[in-house]
């Protein structure tokens, strides 16, 4: 066992919310469509955007639709566009695989015929896609800037240094490291080299049972909300899950809660589910008494439990897609699919539980502009913005990701 002093925790860090993070209230605004504008527009907004030829700022949404459709229309077979569901309606139109995390993984992992595979998500999905794919295929972040503040709330030097200092800590060393895709490769990594997993919103309640046949504690990195959640639908009590908070000494708590603690949970959390609260649902109740609340389990757990379903986003589509006409659904996950349910089912009364429309800040930064330079780039032969992951990385980081895809 370590002693104090040799454990790497830095207690002069300050604590600070990622640049991600502080970014997102500057895209929360007040009407609830949120119809693409020219990119010269967009910009105005007041956060890191990557820069980009200047020949595509002015162009109308319209007059790029035609650029993208040209684009992918000349090269055929040898694009694939994969498209998260939180992304906008003039880019997901164009997704030939439309999907959550699990599904877009998935995807990559077995459609080894493109050349290219443009990924409109974030840096984390499209990173999972590049050690998932095949070696010939190239992947594709149209905007470099669109990362996760989530994920940039588990630096991976913080998460390397914390699981030396709980292996020196735990007596029974039998834990079992993690990670929601939200993380970086390097930490799907170490979670490959240790015996450990990856998962999503989706099967996050398989791999906690996977994880605790290898070992009895699990490490869950970086969303304490989905950690917390799934652990309380496996009865694991509120009480035997702690976080581990990276600035504080030792994560903020004694060897002795280390030792008695069943899940680890890591201080991370999503900027936009966490915006829900159990305030909303209560007003949504009051104001439609059938309603039903439907909400994604990266909300808090009082959330989750004064909601009626919580799920994956593919499992908050095929609950609504499966209602009966006429139900009512206030729904807690991300605006665009909100409003993209709503639309795709008039025949339901669909909205968002929060008043003000927030849509994830990162997602929203796949500009129609970014997809279009990017595509034509591909036509005249130049790979703009390819993601590229370190040979050993990857190698591990697979075997946690082939682990969740078995599971
Ligand atoms: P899903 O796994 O449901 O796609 O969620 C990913 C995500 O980033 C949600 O915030
Ligand atoms: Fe990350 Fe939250 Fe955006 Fe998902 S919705 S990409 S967790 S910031």
């Amino acid at each position: 066992m370590k002693t104090l002093l040799q454990l790497n925790t830095n207690t002069n860090k300050t604590p600070t919310l990622p640049v991600t993070e502080i970014e997102h209230t500057a895209f929360c605004k007040t009407e609830d469509e949120l119809p693409a504008q020219p990119l010269q527009d967009e910009l105005k907004i007041n956060i890191r955007w990557q820069e980009i030829p200047i020949e595509y700022l002015k162009l109308t949404v319209e007059e790029l639709d035609k650029r993208i459709a040209r684009a992918r229309l000349s090269l055929g077979d040898r694009l694939m566009i994969l498209g998260h569901h939180y992304q906008r309606d003039e880019v997901i139109k164009y997704a030939d695989v439309r999907g959550d995390s699990y599904l877009l993984s998935k995807s990559a992992a077995t459609n080894s015929k493109a050349d290219y595979v443009v990924f409109c998500g974030v840096h984390f999905m499209a990173e999972t896609a590049r050690i998932l794919a095949s070696d010939h295929q190239t992947i594709i972040l149209p905007n470099i800037t669109a990362g996760c503040s989530m994920a940039d709330m588990a630096p991976t030097d913080d998460v390397l240094d914390a699981w030396d200092d709980l292996m020196g800590i735990l007596e029974d060393q039998s834990i079992v490291p993690v990670t929601y895709m939200n993380s970086t490769a390097e930490i799907k990594a170490l979670c490959g080299r240790n015996g450990g997993i990856v998962c999503t919103s989706s099967n996050a309640e398989d791999v906690f049972k996977w994880a605790f046949q290898k070992g009895n504690r699990i490490l869950f990195l970086p969303d304490q909300h989905l950690g917390r959640n799934t652990g309380l639908k496996m009865g694991i009590p509120k009480e035997s899950m702690i976080v581990w908070n990276p600035f504080k000494r030792m994560g903020g708590h004694s060897e002795e809660e280390y030792n008695k603690a069943r899940v680890i949970l890591w201080r991370g959390h999503c900027a936009v589910h966490t915006r829900f609260t159990v305030g909303q649902i209560e007003m949504a109740r009051q104001r439609f008494p059938d309603i039903r609340v439907i909400v994604h389990p990266e909300c808090t757990s009082e959330v989750v439990d004064a909601s009626d379903i919580n799920g994956s986003t593919e499992v908050i589509i095929r609950e609504i897609e499966q209602a009966s006409s006429g139900s009512t659904w206030a729904v807690g996950t991300e605006i665009s699919l909100v409003n993209r349910l709503a639309k795709e089912n008039p025949d339901k009364n669909i909205f968002c539980l929060d008043p003000v429309v927030c849509p994830c800040s990162t997602m929203y930064r796949i500009h129609p502009a970014y997809l279009a330079w990017v595509v034509e780039a591909l036509v005249n032969g130049v790979v703009v913005n390819e993601i590229k992951v370190e040979p050993e990385i990857a190698e591990h980081a697979r075997i946690a990701l082939k682990s969740m895809l078995s599971v």
